[in-house]
């Protein structure tokens, strides 16, 4: 219950040590007034004297007032108290709640997005509420103002980390993300790194980068920082991320991406989602289900239902004949809308697993309900969300797949051979760290988009010895920092 409530209020609080840093950085002079926006139990607005926070959830407002007497706080959404307020402030800190665009909806999103438009930010629906809620804060800063929030660490690659970027670099003289690599909230999954930004009313070309193993309390934002140029961030697609590593192994991979050989996955072969059944333990039968059942074979293919079952290299008629066998749950039952159905398969749609399956969310939205769009048989299979590294697996087996793997369909006259061996080289493996992006314990996440972008390098494009080592190195860096070691 409170976990819910917590994801739909993005209610997640601040250590203190941090809060402290945050509100230091922030703050010059006594005099100064401090805003938080999503000011929680008011732990921000009890540092500084002359503080306002604005707070929706009545329970958390009251709790801040006590804990900060001295402060304002108001009770409202913050973006109904940002489109109407003639208050400007010196100064912000806080933590903007992360809520996702599946929760982050109705008049609140529309207000959000309504008033960053006006501001000249354009965030998509697919936006979680944190970045709306950073554009909104800059926009009540006096000139000259400055802030310092604690943000996910999706700043460094999500889509909807760029109108953000694009707004606070024509926005601000300096702009600042500090990446942290050890966790500030043990307790999610997320990674959250740090937000600078001063001199509000002029402008920068570039986003100072600075990169620490772990949260370190100190009196003022940290100077030494990476210098990404607005060009060179556009080049890396307005990720942050691959400025993680070493300038030398960038140069390394840009050098592969010119080389005249070198392709992407997405020039060989199409990649794309698996189908989705809306009732899985239906639709796809044991082998001694299917038997006595009667089901005829034609209508059951055998089906890839998850990376873990996916060998290494290939998927052979060995491969699937091992998992009939073993009497593993990967048939499914492919029927198509015109098709005349034999007796033994309207007895199993009508059985009570089948009255209950048609019942699915994707079962009632589909005319005849049992009829799973989207079964194809591709040429391989490409892992998604992985630990170690994505593994692009041939299909001599000729199995479909679900929405578990992505299917790969190659280009005429590409082999899958060649695209595996392409597939080995340590660029390659760089390629899926750079263009995928982390999902939260340890795992790598390859969207069909991401993974289209993935470069391949010919195999003859040779590295020297003290080059693979900087490749091998920059892969182990990109897994450190998704927390995979
Ligand atoms: C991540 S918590 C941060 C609280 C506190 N600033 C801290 O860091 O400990 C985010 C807070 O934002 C509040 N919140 C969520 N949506 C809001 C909105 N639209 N307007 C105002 N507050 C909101 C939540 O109730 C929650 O208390």
């Amino acid at each position: 219950m409170i976990d819910v409530r917590r994801k739909d209020s993005g209610a997640f609080y601040t250590p203190d040590e941090v809060v402290r840093t945050l509100v230091r950085w922030a703050v010059r002079r006594d005099s100064e007034r401090l805003l938080d926006p999503a000011c929680g139990d008011g732990r921000f607005l009890a540092i500084h004297r002359n503080s306002s926070g604005v707070e929706r959830d009545p329970e958390a407002a009251a709790s801040a007032r006590k804990r900060a007497p001295a402060a304002s706080v108001c009770e409202q959404d913050f973006f109904a108290y940002a489109a109407t307020t003639d208050q400007r402030f010196d100064c912000a800190a806080g933590n903007p709640p992360f809520i996702r665009y599946q929760r982050f909806r109705g008049s609140v999103r529309s207000r959000a997005l309504d008033l960053c438009a006006r501001l000249g930010a354009t965030f998509s629906g697919l936006t979680s509420s944190w970045a709306p809620f950073l554009v909104a804060t800059a926009s009540l800063l006096k000139p000259g103002g400055r802030m310092a929030f604690v943000v996910p660490a999706e700043i460094g690659h999500a889509p909807y980390a760029v109108p953000l970027l694009s707004y606070l670099v024509r926005a601000f003289r300096r702009v600042q993300v500090i990446a942290i690599r050890e966790k500030l909230f043990p307790q999610i999954s997320e990674d959250a790194w740090i937000l600078y930004a001063d001199g509000f009313g002029k402008r920068t070309n570039h986003v100072s980068l600075v990169q620490c193993s772990e949260f370190e309390p100190r009196s003022s934002p940290p100077r030494d920082g990476d210098r990404v140029s607005l060009a060179d961030w556009e080049d890396w697609r307005h990720r942050l991320r691959p400025f993680l590593l070493p300038q030398e192994v960038r140069e390394l991979y840009g050098r592969a991406i010119r080389h005249p050989q070198t392709k992407r996955l997405g020039e060989l072969a199409r990649v794309g989602i698996g189908y989705v059944t809306g009732a899985n333990d239906f639709f796809h039968l044991r082998p001694s289900v299917a038997g006595l059942a009667g089901i005829p074979k034609r209508f059951l293919l055998p089906a890839v239902r998850n990376s873990r079952s996916l060998p290494p290299e290939i998927v052979t008629r060995r491969t699937v004949d091992a998992w009939l066998r073993r009497d593993e749950p990967v048939l499914l039952l492919r029927l198509g809308a015109r098709e005349r159905l034999p007796a033994s398969i309207l007895k199993y749609l009508d059985s009570a697993a089948g009255r209950l399956a048609r019942t699915s969310y994707k079962c009632r939205h589909r005319n005849p309900w049992y009829v799973v769009p989207d079964v194809r048989v591709p040429d391989g299979f490409l892992t998604y969300m992985s630990g170690k590294t994505p593994s692009l697996v041939g299909n001599a087996g000729r199995c479909t797949c679900t929405n578990s793997v992505h299917a790969v369909r190659l280009d005429e006259g590409v082999r899958l051979a060649e695209v595996q061996a392409m597939w080995r080289h340590p660029l390659a493996r760089l390629s899926c760290e750079l263009e995928g992006h982390p999902l939260g314990g340890g795992m790598l996440k390859l969207e069909p988009r991401e993974a289209a972008r993935i470069i391949l390098p010919h195999p003859t494009l040779s590295l020297s010895r003290r080059e693979q080592q900087r490749v091998q190195d920059g892969i182990a860096t990109m897994n450190r920092w998704r927390h995979y070691e």
